[in-house]
């Protein structure tokens, strides 16, 4: 037989890697597992244990503990005894944790890689080639966070005990996702994998005191929702990172909602791959199968949706059913197969049940003529076409090997439809045309777009959604502040200098304010709200009475409602333009604005004076015409960064506006408050619909006439006064804000994150104790620049 001939009649064997290690580390544990609490293993109280089950075949790989209100709480307990002097830690010292963790696992990574796969299903040509690489990456890159977080982060400490609920999707590197950032940083954690996939996590608290961590510094608790529940409850945990489905998130927004607790959520989505008629079509399948059939399609960004230019459709179409002809499905352990088995029996139904909805819709169904192995839960590669925009399969995640196809005719229409969807993961787009892909990428709404790539992941880029899919973001620096708050601030100085002076001088303001010389009575002034650049009355027809500290009347504000933040909120979004203007031009306009205060820094000193009765007046002039600087001088410097991942390329971390923000502003420093929370939102191109202080809302109803004037295009800044309770409640209810600013009472913060459940909303508040705007450390600063933002990687390979 010739050489040509063996190349013609060679068929791929079965080249499984041995499970015989694995196998062994099970039995050493006798195939049952307890919690790893305080560096010890320890069985749950209630006595409860579930089977873990190979996807593969069926069959039992071991038992796991079940964990209850007891076992959770021991572990949070133990978190919370370990975290002050963890913290305390030089950073250096946590370096060498981390340092450590991701030696261990490299040295156990072809364990932990056989493993991941008997647990979860997946190929082990990924688990070892990218999920436990990955996962040493991250501790790796982490090490180095913690080397630099006191120069990188000044002024920035833990935030606690961090509570974390990973999925069954990349068990272990979504461990590493969680746990490397917040030890970094210096927080404790509990983390709880998913239970279907909880072998990986117990094998790396094996490797966490193989490292020599202190006690209680790494928690994990096992068990199924139920257990996450009480994680999430528990009054001990002062922060929950959860990545998982949007209705898991959504309740825990609702349970964390109004008490204190931060939270990150990464969640689902239904991303967009585009192909352009000037893609490398070949390469660009290639991309189809990394998107859609790695770890069987069952990854949150995913390419689950393909777009395709109409003139190629067909051919690209032919082409992908082609290369799905020749996947194999099959044994995990396989090193020659390209897709393995689903983690689940519940899932699998799942991706059947969503087929069936695309067939019975009228989709066109196509699957390769092969059969899946009987033995195991798998599922053969399928594409849909003729989708409509509006069906099921096209809007809801299936999370399985499933591709729904749609095409599009022009760029526009490709963006257009790309955004026709709750969740904003990631995207690809393909095109050998550089204008348009560095066109089209920042015009999707995702948190990540790979261009001419896809699923690409690394420790130096932060991965995060918007809208459904979640917010906060994992890796890069950005990912560190998910896991720091400030530092105590310094207390304000109380002045005392000029107190008598302006006291005098507030005196002289009420007196203007309430009554006119000759004897006439004094002219009646009305502020009204500021909508779309011009005055409006509120549609409410009533007037709120504002006072003065000693119950003199100064004047009336209009009562806003419902209606009139709805007009705001359109104004706002109509003018989104604001987005595209260069930073400098954003920069102009906040000096300019900045120059026409200062011009009228007596009145608004006086006015300030009248309202609140402080001293504080020209204090707060001053300082919101200096806050107006900073913000402009942030406008075009605020940049992005290249992220040093491991690509050949670029990957391009790129702040972005959110869109409209809804501001209900502090009533401490009713001009300042407003200042400082106004400028950097508009800085960073996002437009505002403010609610000013409620009770002195005329320093801000001033301010209009200073952004008439100032050249700030109509629609950036809409003010409505009124009940800021009421009114917060209608912007976070509202679909078309992106995030609220609550700086009122934390009852009223509590109420806005009740809101905010059902669309996931961002929120950022106060918390329980007002900012001090007077202060520039905390009064202004790149945290603000942060709420104004959310950063989108886009990664750009280059070269052959
Ligand atoms: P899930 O959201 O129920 O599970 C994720 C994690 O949350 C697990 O650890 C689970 O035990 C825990 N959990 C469940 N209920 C909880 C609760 N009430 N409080 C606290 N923790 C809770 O996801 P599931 O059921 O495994 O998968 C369902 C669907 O979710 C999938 O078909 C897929 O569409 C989506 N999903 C998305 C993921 C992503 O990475 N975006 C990951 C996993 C699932």
């Amino acid at each position: 037989m010739s050489v040509a001939e063996i190349l013609e009649t060679m068929a791929y064997g079965p080249a499984p890697e041995a499970a015989a290690p694995a196998q062994a580390w099970l039995a050493q544990h006798d195939g049952r597992f307890d919690m790893f609490i305080d560096n010890r293993w320890v069985p749950p109280r209630d006595g409860v244990y579930f089977d873990s089950v190979n996807p593969g075949n069926g069959k039992q790989l071991a038992s796991i503990a079940q964990a209850g209100p007891t076992d959770v709480d021991a572990a949070v307990q133990a978190a919370a005894a370990a975290q002050p002097a963890w913290a305390a830690l030089p950073g250096h010292a946590r370096a060498r944790y981390l340092y450590a963790l991701a030696r261990q696992v490299q040295k156990q990574s072809r364990l932990l890689a056989v493993l991941e796969t008997l647990d979860n299903g997946k190929p082990i040509r990924e688990t070892r080639d990218l999920d436990i690489p990955l996962v040493a990456r991250h501790f790796a890159y982490h090490a180095g966070w913690a080397q630099l977080m006191s120069r990188e982060l000044p002024g920035y400490e833990a935030v606690g005990v961090v509570g974390q609920i990973i999925p069954w999707n990349f068990p272990l590197l979504m461990l590493a996702w969680k746990i490397a950032p917040a030890l970094a940083m210096g927080n404790t954690v509990v983390l709880k994998p998913a239970e279907f996939t909880s072998l990986t996590a117990l094998a790396f608290a094996e490797l966490v005191r193989q490292a020599g961590l202190p006690p209680g510094v790494v928690n994990i608790i096992t068990g199924d929702g139920r257990a996450g529940e009480l994680l999430v409850a528990h009054p001990g945990v002062q922060k929950i990172a959860f990545t998982g489905s949007t209705e898991v998130g959504r309740q825990i927004r609702k349970s964390t909602a109004g008490t204190g607790k931060r939270l990150s959520l990464e969640l689902g989505g239904k991303s967009p791959f585009l192909v352009f008629d000037d893609a490398d079509l070949d390469s660009a399948v290639e991309g189809v199968v990394d998107a859609i059939w790695f770890n069987q399609g069952q990854v949150c960004c995913a390419g689950s949706r393909l777009l395709v230019q109409e003139n190629v459709a067909d051919e690209f179409l032919a082409r992908i059913r082609t290369r799905m002809e020749r996947l194999r499905v099959g044994d995990p352990l396989d090193k020659a197969i390209d897709i393995g088995a689903i983690v689940a029996p519940v899932q699998l139904a799942r991706i059947r049940a969503l087929v069936a909805q695309g067939v019975e819709e009228g989709a066109t169904l196509w699957q390769p003529s092969w059969a899946c192995p009987t033995e195991g839960l798998f599922y053969p590669p399928t594409l849909f076409t003729n989708v409509a925009p509006a069906a099921t399969i096209a809007q809801v995640e299936i999370f399985g090997p499933v591709l729904v196809s749609m095409t599009f005719r022009s760029p526009s229409e490709a963006v257009m439809l790309a955004n026709n969807t709750p969740y904003g993961l990631a995207a690809s787009v393909w095109s050998e045309n550089i204008n348009l892909a560095l066109d089209v990428a920042p015009k999707i709404k995702a948190g990540t777009v790979w261009i001419n790539s896809t699923n690409l992941f690394d420790a130096a880029s932060g991965f995060g959604g918007y809208r459904e899919s979640g917010y906060g973001r994992e890796g890069g620096k950005e990912g560190l502040y998910e896991y720091v708050k400030r530092s105590s601030p310094r207390t304000r100085k109380s002045s005392t200098a000029r107190a008598v002076h302006l006291r005098e001088q507030a005196d002289e303001a009420t007196a203007i304010a309430t009554s006119a010389p000759n004897g006439l009575p004094p002219l009646d002034r009305t502020a009204k709200l500021f909508i779309g650049g011009k005055q409006a009355r509120p549609d409410s027809g009533y007037s709120l009475l504002i006072t003065d500290p000693e119950g003199r009347a100064l004047g009336e504000v209009g009562e806003g409602n419902r209606k009139d933040i709805r007009n705001a909120v359109e104004a706002a979004h109509a003018a989104g333009g604001w987005a595209g203007t260069t930073g400098y031009n954003r920069a102009q306009i906040l000096y300019y604005l900045a120059e026409n205060l200062s011009a009228r820094a007596d009145e608004f000193a006086q006015r300030i004076a009248a309202l609140t009765g402080s001293d504080l007046g020209d204090e707060e002039v001053s300082l919101a015409t200096e806050r107006l600087f900073t913000y402009g001088a942030w406008a075009d410097k605020y940049d992005g960064r290249v992220a040093r991942t491991p690509l050949r390329g670029l990957t391009i971390a790129m702040p972005e506006p959110l869109g409209v923000i809804g501001i209900l502003c502090p009533d401490e420093a009713p001009l300042l408050g407003f200042i400082s929370l106004l400028a950097p939102a508009i800085a960073m191109g996002n437009t505002v619909v403010i609610v000013p202080s409620e009770s002195h809302p005329l320093a801000a109803t001033d301010f209009y006439q200073v952004l008439e004037t100032s050249d700030v295009p109509a629609g950036v800044v809409n003010i409505v006064t009124g009940n800021r309770d009421g009114l917060a409640a209608v912007l976070a209810a509202h679909d078309d804000v992106a995030s609220i600013w609550y700086f009122g009472p934390s009852a009223g913060a509590a109420a806005v994150e009740e809101a905010s459940i059902g669309n996931l909303k961002r929120t950022w508040s106060a918390g329980e104790r007002p900012f001090n705007w007077f202060d520039r450390e905390e009064g202004e600063g790149e945290e603000f620049l942060r709420e104004a933002t959310q950063v989108k990687n886009i990664w750009a390979p280059y070269g052959e």
